[in-house]
């Protein structure tokens, strides 16, 4: 169960993620903040590249921060992207979340903190496993 409280302070720290971004090419900032079941919270931004498709978008960062600090077990994720849009996980986004927890709240927010939330299982429905 994320609280409200919660909600809001992942939000936050995804829009300071975001600063940290390396996106020179598109020039569209995103951060990320994941929180673990063990309440730890991983930070990331997306990271680009001039091989384009080399881009890591900011939620992988953040959930390889998180696997690489020994947290696979999740709750919920924050995304904020630049401009007054809801930037919505990518597919390859949806597919790496939905490998550690189908049930996982998103939150997709605006540079203003206000944001909209989704369960990943509902964002990709019938995801791949093996
Ligand atoms: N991007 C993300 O970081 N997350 C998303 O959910 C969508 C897209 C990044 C990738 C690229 O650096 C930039 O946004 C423009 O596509």
């Amino acid at each position: 169960m994320v609280t409200e409280t919660k909600k809001r302070e992942l939000i936050e720290l995804a829009i300071r993620a975001k600063e940290r971004a390396y996106a020179p090419y598109s020039k569209f900032k995103v951060g990320s903040a994941i929180l673990g079941k063990n309440g730890r919270v991983f930070l990331g931004c997306n990271v680009e590249n001039s091989s384009y498709g080399l881009t890591v978008c900011a939620e992988r960062v953040a959930l390889y921060n998180a696997v690489s600090n020994g947290c696979k077990n999740f709750e919920a994720i924050a995304v904020v992207g630049d401009g007054d849009c809801y930037a919505f996980p990518c597919g390859a986004c949806r597919q790496v979340l939905y490998e550690f927890e189908e049930d996982m709240l998103v939150l997709v927010g605006k540079p203003d903190g206000t944001f909209l939330e989704q369960r990943l299982k509902d964002l990709i429905p019938f995801g791949f496993r093996l």
